[in-house]
Parts: C-alpha cells; structure tokens; sequence
C-alpha cells in the first residue's frame, strides 16, 4: 500500500486526472486530499471519486497538529497539484524530497509569488512568449525554487489568449503529471 496526499485550491482537474490514472493499480493506493478552500470545486470531484477530502484553513495548516495529520497517514508521496498556499516548512523538513509541485510555466521563468494560474498565462501571452511549458519540481522553503525533476513545453500560436493558454497547459499536465509520479514512487 502505498499513501499518496495531495493538495489543491482549486478545480482541482490534475487531483482527479491522478486518481484516475492510479486506478489501473486497484487496491495499491490510498489517497488524501486537502484543501485551503472551502469552495473549491476539488471537494465535489472527491466526493464522486469516493476519496477523502479535508478543509484546512491558511492558519492550521502552519500547527503542528497538521503535522502530526500528515504523520498519521505516512505518505509515500505529498503532491502539490494547484495548491496556492506557501506550503509549510516543517513538512517539508519531514518529508525531504517527498514533496512535489506542479507549476504552469516553465521554471524559472514566470515562478515566484504571485505567479500562480492564469496570472502566468496572461503575462506569457503579455510577453508574446512563443512556447510556454510545464515545470514539475520538489519543494523548498521558496516559492518554485526546488530541483526540477521534469519539464514539457507547448508552442504558443500568435493569437491565443490566456485561456487558449491555460487549456495547452491543462492538457500537458494532464499527459504528465501521473506518469511522473508514477515513476518517483518506484512501482514495479
Ligand atoms: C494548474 O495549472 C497548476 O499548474 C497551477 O494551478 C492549476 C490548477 O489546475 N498551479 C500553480 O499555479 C501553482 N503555482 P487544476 O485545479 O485544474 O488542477
């Protein structure tokens, strides 16, 4: 058995794109999910896929108690999918290289604060940058400063707009995320 924890903000289409994949491994997988955000339309495909999905606000994530939630469940792996919250050290301090991030660019350029979602897809298109990517990295106490394990890129048409962005994106990560993971859990 194996515990994969993954966070989310938002909609929360990786979350579900990941479990999905894992499927073919039955009974192999125990998933986690939390979120900061209690709208987040992740707590709704959750509930479809029948996983657990915890709230946690900005503040009691920074506890020790939260810690001590994350011991209990021993994961193998804690994947940032869409989480926009600065992630807390002392869990990464536990877990070295057990956390991983997705970001929707391609590191280093359009990481740091404030650069989360759309707000990278509209400064690339900005930009009129020609290809944008995907960057999948371990977490460090910095905002998308950890080593990158992996990277795809996309090219940019001279029209799209940030949501033609945002959806060439969404596909790569889709195409990705799982099969990276996959292959940093070892399974034979
Ligand atoms: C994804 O594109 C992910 O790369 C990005 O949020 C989106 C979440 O989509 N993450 C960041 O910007 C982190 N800095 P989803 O909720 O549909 O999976």
């Amino acid at each position: 058995m194996k515990n994969i924890v993954l966070f989310a903000s938002g909609s929360g289409s990786n979350v579900e794109n990941i479990i999905g994949y894992f499927k073919k491994y039955e009974t192999k997988f125990n998933f986690f999910i939390f979120t900061n955000n209690p709208n987040a339309y992740v707590i709704e495909r959750a509930k479809k896929m029948d996983v657990p999905c915890f709230i946690v606000s900005k503040n009691e994530i920074k506890e020790s108690g939260f810690l001590n939630k994350i011991e209990e469940i021993k994961p193998d792996l804690i994947v940032l999918a869409g989480f926009l919250l600065m992630f807390p050290a002392s869990i990464i301090e536990k877990y070295p290289n057990k956390v991983i991030n997705i970001h929707p660019a391609l590191l280093p350029k359009y990481g740091g604060k404030g650069m989360y979602g759309m707000h990278v897809h509209e400064a690339v298109v900005a930009n009129k940058e020609s290809e944008t990517g995907i960057t999948i990295h371990y977490v460090n106490e910095k905002y998308d400063e950890g080593a990158i394990i992996f990277q795809a890129k996309t090219s940019i048409d001279s029209h799209f707009s940030a949501n033609d962005v945002a959806n060439a994106i969404h596909k790569l990560e889709h195409e990705h995320f799982p099969k990276v993971i996959e292959n940093l859990l070892n399974i034979d």
